[in-house]
């Protein structure tokens, strides 16, 4: 069992004897500075007073993962996962405890990508994909060489695979094919023992906590198998843009009752900055079909032949990212770090349309000082098919769509104007969003929401809930009893973690 007193010597020893020490970085080496930063996505939380890693291990290996898990709890050091260093708050390479003492053990390096053999259609194609790639990666491999292979996943293509689909995965195919969660069929864990399971060795309840319960929970997740999904290999992607002189009030409002309802083969989402809506599309088809198709169905959208770009899949992928639909997909292989810009995200859900006078009390708030953006995620399509507690994720039938908001700065800048926007935009939309509670998406993660509090070195249920039935609602007491059975003297422990659902606690 983990002591209460880390031996940080005995678990360095521990690892030095177990996992070649090319892969061991250490506080006081020159280049871990360089591992540390080599993935942060936000300066915002990468400070220089932060509580950083007593050492990262850059895994190379599974074994290498086993070794960090078994040295960690022979010797009372925690340890943290990170794949892509996407978390918003930072919570795979950082502490918010001063003191804290723990490793870091880093996936970059594990990402291999494997397609099946059996990668023909009508067969059912499958990959295996270590938790180090990125998204990009993997949208690369599986579509370079059949435009018709796709895999339902983020926008964003540096988002690592293993934070990703473990809470999640909003992305441009989710209305026709669900999250990432929703397609995946089997993966091999690190356990707290340090053992390496796959479902069938892990059970059905673990393998189920780890789609969409969240990161750094419950184990190292190694590898994932995955269902790739069928898409036509000319595909529509189109911007259109609405000025609120423009009329884009009165287009929003209707894109509430329109977005989530659509055919499942489109996906229309809204990014909305300054007095300016963008309404950003793919379409599983042809710009012929799509075009009468919204002519019908949202004529307030007004979208013409003119608006549609036809490309692959892949292409369309590399211009979600980019807006430039002539970006060279070998792009998506780059992975990369951002520390010019400063960010904060929340997120909401909306199963209610906001009226169209509220909209006009909202759009002011774009105009301010400070003023951010706003993305809205239709939902509907297969995602509203699956049942609440089919996977952890609990945002299915009625949720017309997600809200996250987002906030960012630049060096220089003490972020006092936009922080204060994003929290005070945030408490305005209560009225308008789900409450009671007021529900977010895990993988948008926001300490504001809740952070745990840790008794007799276990993390207490009771204050776990507080954040945990906003992101998992009815599914965060099976998570937690998911957690007990498998972690119980709670070694995957975040400021977000899930609590081990024990007696008295
Ligand atoms: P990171 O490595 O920071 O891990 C995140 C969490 O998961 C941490 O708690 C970590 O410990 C844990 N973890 C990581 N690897 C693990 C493993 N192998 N096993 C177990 N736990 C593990 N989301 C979305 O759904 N759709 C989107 O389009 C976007 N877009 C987007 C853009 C940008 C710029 C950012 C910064 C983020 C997003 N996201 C997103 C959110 C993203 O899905 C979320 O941050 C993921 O958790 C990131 O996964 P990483 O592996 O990159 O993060």
């Amino acid at each position: 069992p983990t002591s209460a007193t880390p031996n940080s010597d005995g678990f360095l020893q521990c690892l030095l004897g177990n996992i070649p020490s090319g892969l061991i970085y250490t506080q006081g080496a020159s280049n871990f500075t360089d591992v540390l930063a080599s993935s942060v996505h936000n300066p915002r939380v990468y400070t220089g007073d932060m509580v950083r890693p007593l050492c990262i291990v850059t895994a190379t290996d599974a074994s290498h993962v086993q070794a960090a898990v078994r040295c960690g709890r022979a010797h009372g050091v925690r340890v943290r996962v990170r794949s892509g260093g996407h978390d918003y708050e930072g919570l795979s390479y950082r502490s918010l405890q001063q003191g804290d003492v723990f490793g870091v053990v880093d996936l970059a390096g594990l990402r291999a990508i494997t397609v099946g053999s059996d990668a023909v259609w009508p067969l059912a194609p499958t990959a295996w994909v270590e938790s180090g790639a990125t998204l990009g990666e993997l949208y690369y491999t599986v579509a370079k060489n059949n435009s018709e292979v796709a895999f339902p996943a983020g926008i964003c293509p540096t988002i690592g695979v293993g934070g990703h689909f473990s809470g999640g995965g909003i992305g441009m195919l989710m209305r026709k094919f669900g999250l990432s969660i929703d397609n995946i069929l089997d993966a091999k864990l690190v356990n707290a023992d340090g053992d390496l399971v796959d479902r069938a060795a892990m059970g059905e309840d673990l393998f189920w906590a780890i789609r969409g319960g969240g990161g750094g929970n419950f184990g190292i997740v190694v590898s994932w198998k995955v269902s790739l999904v069928k898409v036509p290999s000319t595909v529509t992607a189109f911007n259109i843009v609405r000025t609120v002189d423009q009329g884009a009030i009165d287009v929003l409002t209707r894109w509430q009752e329109v977005g989530p309802t659509l055919p499942f083969d489109i996906n229309m989402r809204v990014i909305i900055m300054g007095q300016q809506v963008t309404f950003q599309s793919l379409y599983l088809g042809k710009c012929s079909d799509v075009v009468p198709m919204l002519s019908n169905l949202f004529p307030e959208l007004g979208m013409t032949g003119g608006d549609c770009l036809e490309m692959t899949w892949l292409q369309s992928v590399v211009f979600f990212n980019s807006w430039n639909p002539n970006a060279p997909v070998e792009s998506l292989l780059s992975r990369g770090t951002s520390l010019s810009t400063f960010t904060k995200n929340k997120s909401d859900y909306v199963r209610r349309a906001i009226a169209k006078d509220d909209w006009n009390k909202i759009f002011p708030w774009f105009a301010m000082d400070g003023a951010g953006m706003i993305i809205l995620e239709p939902h509907g399509g297969f995602i509203g098919t699956i049942p609440a507690s089919a996977t952890p994720y609990p945002h299915r039938s009625g949720v017309l769509y997600n809200i996250q908001y987002i906030t960012f700065w630049p060096w220089g800048n003490d972020g006092s104007a936009a922080t204060s926007w994003i929290n005070n935009f945030y408490d305005f939309m209560g009225q308008y969003v789900c409450k009671n509670p007021r529900v977010a998406y895990v993988n948008y993660r926001d300490l504001d929401i809740g952070v745990n509090t840790v008794v007799n070195d276990v993390t207490t249920f009771d204050g776990g809930k507080v954040w945990g039935e906003k992101y998992f609602a009815g599914n965060f007491r099976r998570l937690a009893a998911v957690k007990a059975a498998v972690d119980p003297t709670d070694f995957f422990r975040s400021e977000q973690s899930i609590p081990p659902l024990v007696q008295g606690n």
